[in-house]
């Protein structure tokens, strides 16, 4: 039997989303609706929080938790430079400037030393983004806001299990804002999640969502009468609806498991390959990391690059992917914001040789030995240059 490709990220879908999709399809009501509600709900309840705002994306989510703060033009949140580009489009699109630090070369996390070195008279907020599931340093990101009274956003895009001291990521500064896109640990396909300590913060956050109408617009077409909605606040079209819910309801109760078998593969991963790369450094003792993915930073060769290894695992039948390009090496930042890669070298180091490896919990075994058998073999290719 021919070995089929093995799709990087690829979800963990079973019956019961499908059954609950199909419930939701046939109820007349696909829209934002009682199972967005109760997603939030159970969201929430998970983190130990006691609200929740759904949205459509975490784009979108970091999008309104920077309004939420009114950031004003001028204003600067400190970002790291290894991140998805949607962090620093969020701060962008609310009008701010977004700064980089470059990130500490062990855990490939914000350097709080380097965000020290960039605070301003003009910072108003620090981003952190816990990369790959590993919690950043909150206990120095929070002295340092508290120190320069600035505000704190996590970016928890990869961080739904993570936690510090027993506290989830995402509770531990002013808002916090998940993914659920489809290779995330929890996928509604599309969509996202926002927490605030402020629950002021997080009302306006739930009607910037839906246009900026009065609270429960959603209800308006429900068989308890019309209902009117008015425009408190110019807002935007960010809303999750019931057909998304009803697939995150499901996927949130496997998050342990799926956690679990996660965490197994990236162990083995990092057994097998921490003589031929540099491999993720051990998780603290009191960390919980998300294991949302497994990075790689290949040794330095004049033979191979990292997208020749990139290429010859696709030809190997394994997905893979790149977690990240320092943000200062794409053109728009370098034309918009004047950014260079060597403001940042440790990220635009580690962002040259990185690679990810498939860590989806549904990988059987075999697919798992594959993986290692063709990364290790190589590794050894490259280390015998
Ligand atoms: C670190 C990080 N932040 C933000 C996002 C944006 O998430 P979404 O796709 O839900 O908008 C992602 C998505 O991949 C991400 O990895």
């Amino acid at each position: 039997m021919k070995d089929s490709f093995i799709v990087f990220g690829e979800p963990d879908i079973h019956e019961d989303e499908c059954q609950e999709v199909l419930d939701t399809l046939r109820s007349g009501w696909i829209g934002t609706g009682p199972k967005t509600h109760r997603f939030e709900h159970l969201f929430a309840q998970y983190l130990g929080v006691p609200e929740a705002a759904a949205v459509n994306s975490a784009t979108a989510g970091l999008h309104l938790a920077c309004l939420a703060l009114d950031l004003k033009p001028g204003d600067e949140v400190i970002t790291t430079a290894m991140t998805f580009c949607a962090t620093v489009n969020a701060i962008l699109h609310a009008g701010a400037t977004p700064v980089l630090a470059d990130i500490d070369p062990n855990t490939w996390n914000m350097d709080p030393n380097d965000v020290a070195r960039k605070i301003t008279s003009r910072t108003k907020a620090i981003l952190p983004v816990h990369l790959a599931g590993r919690c950043c340093d909150m206990q120095a990101i929070g002295d340092l806001a508290e120190a320069h009274s600035l505000y704190v956003i996590e970016d928890c895009a990869h961080a739904i299990e993570t936690q510090v001291n027993n506290l989830h990521a995402g509770t531990l500064g002013d808002l916090g804002v998940f993914s659920f896109y489809v290779t995330k640990n929890v996928t509604t396909c599309e969509g996202g999640m926002v927490t605030a300590k402020d629950p002021e913060r997080l009302k306006k956050i739930k009607t910037m969502a839906l246009h900026g109408l009065s609270a429960h617009a959603w209800q308006r077409y429900s068989d308890r009468g019309f209902k009117h909605y008015l425009v408190q606040e110019l807002g935007f079209k960010y809303n999750m609806t019931d057909l998304q819910a009803s697939i995150g309801m499901h996927q949130l109760k496997r998050v342990q498991r799926n956690w679990s078998r996660r965490k197994e593969i990236w162990e083995r991963y990092q057994n097998e390959f921490t003589q031929l790369a540099q491999v993720p450094s051990p998780v603290a003792h009191n960390q919980k990391h998300a294991y949302h993915l497994f990075q790689l930073v290949l040794p330095e060769s004049q033979e191979t690059t990292r997208d020749q290894f990139l290429d010859h695992l696709h030809r190997s039948g394994i997905g893979s992917g790149v977690h990240y390009l320092c943000l200062a090496e794409h053109p728009y930042y370098q034309k918009a914001l004047g950014w260079h890669p060597s403001q940042t070298p440790n990220a635009t180091q580690v962002g040259r040789r990185t690679i990810s490896l498939p860590l989806s919990a549904k990988l059987s075994d075999r697919q798992v030995n594959r993986i290692v058998d063709t990364v290790r073999k190589l590794l050894v290719a490259l280390q015998s240059r």
